[in-house]
């Protein structure tokens, strides 16, 4: 009993099966072969030629989320992001930092005036590349004393 409409079957169910179980092993495979890694921004990135932040100005640098201040002495670099749920700060000058969201404000020196932010706003560190560029690292916490002469 010879039947090609189930012996068809039989061997297109089995082509399929085998078809399928090395799909999913070449997914498996490929997959164990990818890293598994997550990408974080840089922690030191490079803003700039001290040239291109004028003495007394405060410049927002969106991309990396802080201000950049030169005064008379010396630069220093402030994070934009309010320590309560994130978002950018509005620095206005005499008056220090407003979050535009919940309406915590800060004072010139990203101390909390009044919340719901519970942290001051985070200082970073500050160096100068070979290239004669100014370099932050979000990783070095800094007092707001400090100043970073060229
Ligand atoms: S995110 Fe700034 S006050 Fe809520």
């Amino acid at each position: 009993m010879n039947d090609p409409t189930r012996r068809r079957f039989l061997f297109s169910t089995g082509v399929t099966s085998v078809v399928l179980s090395a799909c999913g092993f070449l997914g498996a495979t490929a997959r164990y072969l990818s890293p598994n890694v997550l990408y974080e921004p840089p922690h030191r990135f490079p803003i700039g030629s001290p040239e291109e932040f004028p003495p007394g100005t405060a410049t927002f640098l969106p991309e990396h989320r802080l201000f950049l201040f030169n005064n008379p002495a010396g630069f220093y670099a402030i994070s934009s992001v309010c320590t309560h749920l994130g978002c950018n700060v509005r620095h206005i000058v005499g008056e220090g930092f407003a979050c535009p969201c919940h309406g915590s404000r800060f004072d010139e020196n990203g101390q909390v005036v009044h919340g719901p932010a519970p942290e001051p706003l985070a200082w970073f560190g500050l160096s100068l590349s070979p290239r004669r560029e100014l370099v932050v690292n979000t990783r070095q916490p800094v007092q707001p004393e400090y100043r970073f002469r060229v």
